[in-house]
């Protein structure tokens, strides 16, 4: 705890250095940077080498649940993403990204480090994308919805199909995440943290296609990405739900 208190008065030094020399980049902060870059760069090699045991994983991700949901649902308002059904390759990335702060996630931080090594990382991941998917995630409800949904639909399919797939599936060999049936306050915050710099973590062709959208537009997206299902097995039971 109070390493993690003393890494976080570390960061906010090196973030108020930074913009006292804002033009010049602070060359501390760029090794860092690319430090921990190649951090996880390393671990995501070997995690995703490693194969993964979903049963083994089923444990590990114990710790996960308190916020995810034992289901992997997540939350229906967006605070917590869902995470059953996405792809382990996409899950691994996320998480050595996280587990080495270049994806910034102070409030899982700690959690994700209680993981011991790549191949415990490679068996949650096993075990998420396996889950079944709980119906029924967070969607744009106004009246509007049907409109949004449309426009989003046509923006999708020019500009984000090409990696994301058709039907927001993702794909699976690329890495590109499974998008289709997420709740969508996640969504638009994530596309408006990939559009603003605070997810330093995104591909740099994504940044640059999203770069152009104003909030309305990202609304649209995130509405019809909400509306559609995940890709999986449903959950059969009420117990599966929670
Ligand atoms: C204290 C709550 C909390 C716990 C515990 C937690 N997470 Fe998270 N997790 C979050 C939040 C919040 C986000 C979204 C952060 C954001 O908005 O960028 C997230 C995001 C993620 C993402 C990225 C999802 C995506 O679609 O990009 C993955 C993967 C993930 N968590 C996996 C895990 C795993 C595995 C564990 C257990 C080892 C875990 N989380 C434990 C809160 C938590
Ligand atoms: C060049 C391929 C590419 C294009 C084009 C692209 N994306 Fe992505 N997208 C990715 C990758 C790769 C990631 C995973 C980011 C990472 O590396 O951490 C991602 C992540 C995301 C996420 C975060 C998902 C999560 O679970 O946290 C959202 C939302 C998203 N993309 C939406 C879009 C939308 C909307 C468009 C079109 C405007 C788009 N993307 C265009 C490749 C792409």
């Amino acid at each position: 705890m109070s390493l993690s208190k003393n890494l976080l008065i570390l960061a906010l030094m090196l973030g108020v250095g930074a913009c006292a020399t804002d033009l010049v980049p602070h060359p501390s902060q760029t090794s860092a940077q690319a430090t921990g870059q190649n951090a996880a760069a390393a671990e995501r090699a070997l995690a995703l080498a490693a194969g993964g045991d979903a049963a083994a994983g089923k444990l590990a991700y114990e710790v996960c649940s308190a916020c995810h949901q034992p289901s992997g649902f997540g939350r229906r308002d967006g605070s917590y993403p869902k995470l059953a059904g996405q792809h382990s390759t996409v899950l691994i990335k996320q998480i050595a990204d996280i587990r080495a702060r270049v994806r910034d996630n102070p409030s899982m931080h700690g959690f994700v480090m209680e993981l011991r090594d790549p191949s415990d990382i490679a068996n949650v991941a096993a075990y998420v994308e396996g889950l079944c998917i709980v119906p029924g995630n967070g969607r744009y409800s106004l009246p509007d919805a049907e409109e949004q949904i449309a426009r989003g639909r046509q923006m999708f399919a020019r500009d984000c199909a090409d990696c994301h797939q058709a039907a927001g599936q993702g794909n699976k060999e690329k890495h590109y995440p499974v998008l289709a049936g997420q709740h969508y306050r996640y969504l638009l915050r994530q596309m408006q943290d990939i559009r603003d710099g605070f997810r330093q973590n995104s591909d740099p062709d994504m940044v640059k296609t999203i770069a152009k959208y104003k909030n309305d537009q990202l609304q649209s997206l995130s509405a019809f990405l909400a509306s559609l299902e995940t890709p999986g097995q449903p959950c059969e039971t009420a117990s599966a739900r929670k």
